[in-house]
Order: C-alpha cells, then sequence, then structure tokens
C-alpha cells in the first residue's frame, strides 16, 4: 500500500479496529461480516465501541442531510411523543401530519396537491405504482397496468420496486421473482457510459425517448400506466444525469400515449442538490405526476417517505372512489412527521440552498483538482449538489477481486471517512464507483477533509493496482 499522504490523526481521525466487538449474530445485515458497532453520534462524526471514529461523509446513505445530534429536530421528535402517540391513520389524522403535510404542499410551488407518508422508500414506490394504477382505475380505464423502468436503475428492494428497478447484482437471486408481464425496461440515460461517437447530447436523448416511444407502442399504450425513473440516478450509476432535453422529450413521449410520469427522488430529492426536488434543477420545467422522496426527507431522525401527487391525480381520486386504496400500520406517524417537518424546516429557513450549491462547487473543483492527471484510473467525476461519485476503471476490472469500488471505501475508511463503493455501474458489469452525499452542515473545512481523503484513497487504490501487477495501469 502506498504511504498514507493525509495525516489522519492531525484530524482527530482513528480507523475503527477490527472489531472484539458486542455485535451478536443476532441481528441479520447485509453482511456475515462482523462490522463495527457504531455507539456514539455528532455533528458529522460517528464513533465506535473501540473509541475511533469516522466521518459519515455518506450521510449514512444519503440520508443525514443536517448531520447528527440537531438539538432543534431531537426537541420536535421528544415534545410529540409526549404530546400526541401513535394514532392508526385508517381511524383518524394527526396535527403533526396535517402540519408537515402543509408545509409540504405549499412549498411545492404548485406542482402538488396532496402528499402520502410512509415508511421508507421501498414503500414509497410501491404506493407510486399503486397510485398510478388507481389513477387509471378512477379514469375508467382498467386495462392500464403496465410499468416502464430504466436498465441500470434502483427504486427499492421490495418485490415491485425491485421489479421495476433494474440492475443485475441488485437483483441476484431474485430476477425469477420479476413479473416481466408487468414490468419492462428501456436504456439508462447516461452519455458519459452510453452516448455514441460524434452524437450530441440532444441526440442522445432523442434516441433514447424514441426507444421509449418504441417500448410503449410494442407493449400496447393501452395497456401501460406509468414511466418510472431517477432524475439523477443514484448508487446504480452513481451520482448521474440524464443528457439535456430528456426531460422535455420523454415527457413529450409519456403524453402522447397517456403515461403517468414517476420520479424517484428518493435518494435526490429533499434539498440533497440544493432544491426541494432535483427535477426543479434539471427537469426543463417537466412537472412529473408522482413523485418518491424520503431519506433526507427525515435527515436520519425518523424513518419516514413521502409520495407527492399532483393536483390531477388527487382530483382523479377526489372525483372518483374518494378513498386512497393503500395504508401501511405506520402511515402517517406524527412522531416521523414532528421530525421531518423540524428537518425541513430547518432546510427551508436556513438558506440551505446557498450553502448546498457553494459545497456543490468546493466538491468538484476539490476531486477534480487532487484528481487532475489521473485519467488512466479516473474515469469521471461527477455530480450535484450533494451527490457526488469518484468512477475508476482499470483493465479487466470486472475480475478484481476485491473490486476497485470496494478498495476505494475501505481504504477511505482506514484513513477515516465513509463512502460507498459500487461495483459494475456499467450495463456489462465494467464501473466502479465510490460516492459521497456529506451532510449540507460541513463546514469548508470538514468539506475539503472528505474531498482530499477521498481522493487520497483513489490514488492509494491506483497505486496498489499497478503494483500489484493485475494489470497495468494506463493501458485502458
Ligand atoms: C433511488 C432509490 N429509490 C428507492 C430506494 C429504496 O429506499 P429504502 O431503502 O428506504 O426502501 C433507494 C434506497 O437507497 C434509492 O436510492
Amino acid at each position: 500500500m502506498a504511504p498514507i499522504a493525509v495525516d489522519t490523526p492531525k484530524l482527530g481521525l482513528a480507523r475503527p479496529l477490527k472489531p472484539e466487538s458486542s455485535r451478536t449474530k443476532a441481528v441479520m445485515y447485509r453482511t456475515v461480516d462482523p462490522s463495527p458497532v457504531a455507539v456514539k453520534t455528532d455533528n458529522i462524526y460517528v464513533t465506535f465501541e473501540d473509541g475511533s471514529v469516522v466521518i459519515d461523509a455518506m450521510g449514512g446513505a444519503a440520508v443525514s442531510i443536517l448531520g447528527f445530534g440537531n438539538q432543534t429536530v431531537i426537541q420536535a421528535v421528544k415534545d410529540e411523543m409526549d404530546r400526541c402517540g401513535y394514532i392508526y391513520a385508517g381511524f383518524y389524522s394527526n396535527s403533526a401530519s396535517e402540519r408537515l403535510a402543509s408545509f409540504l404542499i405549499d412549498h411545492s410551488e404548485g406542482d402538488f396537491a396532496g402528499v402520502n407518508f410512509v415508511g421508507g422508500g421501498s414503500e414509497c414506490i410501491e404506493s407510486c405504482l399503486k397510485l398510478a394504477k388507481q389513477y387509471w382505475w378512477e379514469k375508467g380505464n382498467t386495462t392500464k397496468r403496465r410499468f416502464i423502468g430504466r436498465k441500470m436503475s434502483y427504486h427499492g428492494n421490495t418485490i415491485a420496486a425491485l421489479s421495476v428497478g433494474w440492475h443485475p447484482i441488485k437483483r441476484l437471486p431474485f430476477a425469477s421473482l420479476v413479473n416481466e408481464d408487468m414490468f419492462s425496461w428501456v436504456s439508462a440515460a447516461h452519455y458519459v457510459h452510453d452516448g455514441q461517437p460524434g452524437e450530441s447530447e440532444a441526440d442522445y436523448a432523442t434516441r433514447l425517448a424514441d426507444e421509449l416511444d418504441a417500448e410503449i407502442r410494442r407493449l400496447g399504450p393501452e395497456t401501460v400506466a406509468a414511466f418510472v425513473f431517477e432524475p439523477m440516478v443514484a448508487t446504480s450509476i452513481g451520482a448521474a444525469l440524464p443528457p439535456k432535453t430528456y426531460f422535455t422529450k420523454i415527457k413529450a413521449v409519456c403524453d402522447k400515449h397517456d403515461v403517468l410520469l414517476v420520479c424517484d427522488e428518493i435518494m435526490c430529492g429533499m434539498w440533497r442538490t440544493g432544491k426541494m426536488f432535483t427535477y426543479w434543477r434539471i427537469g426543463e420545467g417537466v412537472k412529473p405526476d408522482l413523485v418518491a422522496t424520503a431519506k433526507a426527507l427525515g435527515g436520519g431522525y425518523v424513518p419516514i417517505a413521502a409520495v407527492f401527487a399532483s393536483p390531477k391525480i388527487m382530483d382523479a381520486i377526489h372525483n372518483g372512489s374518494g378513498i386512497w386504496n393503500n395504508g401501511f400500520t405506520y402511515t402517517s406517524f406524527g412522531v416521523s412527521s414532528a421530525g421531518a417537518l423540524a428537518v425541513q424546516k430547518i432546510l427551508v429557513e436556513g438558506n440551505y440552498t446557498d450553502k448546498i450549491y457553494a459545497l456543490e462547487k468546493q466538491i468538484g473543483a476539490t476531486l477534480r483538482r487532487e484528481l487532475a492527471g489521473l485519467d488512466d484510473f479516473v474515469a469521471d467525476i461527477r455530480g450535484l449538489g450533494l451527490m457526488w461519485a469518484v468512477e475508476v476503471k482499470a483493465p479487466g476490472q470486472k475480475d478484481f477481486k476485491p473490486r476497485l469500488g470496494a478498495r476505494v471505501q475501505q481504504r477511505a475508511l482506514e484513513l477515516g471517512i465513509t463512502v460507498l463503493g459500487m461495483a459494475g455501474v456499467r450495463e456489462d458489469g465494467d464501473g466502479d464507483i465510490a460516492m459521497i452525499c456529506p451532510p449540507a452542515i460541513c463546514t469548508e473545512e470538514q468539506m475539503d477533509t472528505i474531498c482530499t481523503i477521498l481522493a487520497q484513497a483513489v490514488k492509494d487504490v491506483r497505486a496498489e493496482v499497478g503494483a500489484e501487477g493485475l494489470a497495468e495501469v494506463g493501458a485502458a
């Protein structure tokens, strides 16, 4: 391993030790490897039971937008717990959820008329699919039942959410559970990966819109309920934006065939990129029919997700059956709503748009400066707001064990920050990324530390790959 250029002890960080820890086998996690047990959080730092500390540069899973320990949010959660406990939404509403819904709708610039609160992102996507289906049913159309998603996308782990998404690794071993009559997929929309030589971004967007049009016609427009996509693709490609003119062109196709537009902003929404919704920044004025949000909505203080429904959808329900035929035990849980309202008020009233735009500039500039000249290993640096990815490459990278993304993640952790390493962000299984989604409360100095360490981890893995002779770095 190449020498460590970042002096982690000076930064007050220490690497988590291999845990001789209190971790039991009783809690089932994604990995069977024992990982350190966190015992304390504060600001942007996580402390483990061996005393080591890391910066959570990933904000958990792009969740902790205000970092840890915000006393206003904590107090709001405690107060609501004292004031009004669990109320079953099948019987009554509750004042905290009423306040949160009013606040969100008031700040949605007329795009939405209703909001439905559920527990997490996957539930939220399931609810969007059902609401899209119910919209057509309310209109007397019972044939529209199919959903078109996009390749290299992730919408959650429940079966329908997994089905409308498409990612070879995430689907294993569940691919056979997907009902291929109900779900189909068009190409991912990422110019860096899939634009053809000589093709402009606009031409590429036209090609993608033509493909969607052809897919709807193949299935029969009378059977297609909705097109579902991530305006900014989260972990499946890594902070990936669509080509210019994409929104306008796919919206025209959806309108032509009476197909609803559903945006999954679970990871990129609720101020992650500086605005309440990412489509407000990159959506070319297009208004979706339904938007799924979660993560930064509750900021990690409470589990909550929200379906935003446009006036068109709400009118169809109100003028139709009047009943939204979907609910969960924890729908509209007041304590979660109170926490989310506190988070959202801080983001709205605290001038976070400007702050996030400034941090966005800093992240882009720092990563590009620190990784300049490494084009033999750094395939792309991309991002918006507080969601960024460094894509790395090496010849034969698919066969690397561990994969490059995992190596950067591990190295970054050794240097004191949590980043997310992902493998297979290109359809052919190539492509590795390291992602950060840092909290919006980061100071300039903290952000500098995060970006410098991430860049150092990338450089160290590049050196390691060269030294191992697995491939000749630079031959790509
Ligand atoms: C874009 C996107 N959609 C849906 C989900 C699923 O959310 P959850 O894990 O809360 O079910 C995620 C989770 O990472 C996501 O990134």
